[in-house]
């Protein structure tokens, strides 16, 4: 695997001195150093969302930069080579929401000589027993943002609807936007019904151009075996942050929690009905706008993967304002000390 990477890169920089080829997302520097890159590899590639999340986990001591090539900027990303807790590893920042965390893993897997990816952030909690600053390592995750929108005067049955948008579109569940007018079944909602769709995958071992269907993916079974070794020293030994200053504290102590569904949409979800209806009807505990995109690429191309998030809010299901304002740097911090203290848990 690692080998055919370095000949593919090889192969690439020849192509680039002989014809130019400009539409590669790369100058020919750049690409010579990936290659000196996974020479030194493989690498376990970090997957993070923003900046403020990136940010706890860059700090001397934490991250210790290659001394060599300390990073690589590759089609609008800077890879930043280096080690965490003594293991290779590359980190990426992607950017916000589904498409740029999708392009992003795309470009990290294409790239390098990568043997799994953690991915990790803040996150909303749907869960009522999940509070700010919880850090989650969820079993599934699910993009819930793919829809098929009904015409008003269509219901579930209709015939005509099926035929146009196929059985499969039907699978899943819907939204019935009328279930939530106040006073409750008081007036027509012209916007009907939505309906979940499966993400269309087409794995690297499949067969080009036939589509498979994914809606719930699970994480990779190895990372997540091993993850629940924090569960027994997570409290003794892994003090996760409870106060932003001597006045801001949580509610309640943080926690580790496992098990879970958790769901992505290009959606900041800060909204009490919504909330309330992904966690009754896809058993949603968490919400977030890139980790089942991470998932998705992941999956296709057949690398382990596992995401650890943080809660920084709510999601919208408090009276207060959305707490991320307040607690999102410590629900970030939070989540990079669990991925420190999973990484520590692979092999060197
Ligand atoms: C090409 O890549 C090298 C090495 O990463 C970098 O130092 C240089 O600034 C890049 N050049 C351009 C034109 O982007
Ligand atoms: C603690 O943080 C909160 C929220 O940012 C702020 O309102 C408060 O003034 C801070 N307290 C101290 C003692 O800095
Ligand atoms: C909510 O979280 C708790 C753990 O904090 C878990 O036991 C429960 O199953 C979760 N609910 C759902 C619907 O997944």
């Amino acid at each position: 695997m690692e080998s055919s990477f370095i000949s593919t890169l090889v192969l690439l920089c020849i192509l680039l001195v002989s014809h130019g080829a400009s539409a590669l997302p790369a100058n020919k520097t750049a690409l010579k150093q990936v290659v000196i890159i996974n020479k030194k590899g493989p690498y376990l590639g970090v997957v993070v969302p923003n900046p403020f999340e990136l940010g706890p986990l860059m700090v001397p001591g934490v991250f210790k930069p290659s001394v060599h090539i300390p990073f690589v900027d590759l089609g609008g990303r800077r890879f930043h080579i280096g080690r965490v807790a003594d293991r290779k590893v590359i980190v990426v920042m992607t950017g916000l929401s589904m498409l740029n965390a999708g392009i992003t893993t795309q470009q990290l897997l294409d790239f390098f000589a990568i043997t799994g990816i953690v991915h990790y952030g803040i996150a909303g909690s749907t869960n009522s027993s999940l509070h700010v600053g919880d850090v989650t390592i969820p079993k599934f995750w699910s993009h819930t943002g793919l829809w098929n929108w009904q015409r008003f005067g269509q219901g579930p049955n209709d015939p005509l609807s099926l035929e146009v948008n196929g059985d499969f579109t039907r699978k899943l569940g819907f939204l019935h936007f009328g279930d939530n007018n106040v006073p409750e079944g008081s007036a027509t909602n012209l916007l009907n019904n939505v309906w979940y769709q499966p993400e269309e995958i087409f794995p690297v071992t499949g067969t080009p151009e036939v589509r498979q269907h994914a809606f719930l993916v699970q994480v990779d079974p190895h990372f997540y075996g091993l993850s629940h070794q924090l569960k027994c020293d997570a409290l003794q030994d892994l003090p996760l942050q409870s106060c932003i200053n001597s006045t801001s504290c949580l509610s309640s102590k943080p926690k580790i929690v496992f098990d879970l569904h958790g769901a992505s949409a290009n959606v900041f979800l800060d909204n009490a009905a919504y909330r309330s209806f992904l966690s009754t009807k896809f058993s949603i505990s968490l919400v977030d706008m890139e980790s089942a995109a991470v998932a998705l690429v992941s999956l296709q191309n057949e690398v382990p993967f596992i995401a650890i998030r943080s809660m920084s809010d709510l999601a919208g299901g408090s009276v207060h304002s959305n707490e991320a304002i307040v607690f999102g740097g410590l629900a970030a911090q939070n989540a990079v000390d669990v991925v420190v203290k999973f990484i520590k848990l692979l092999p060197k």
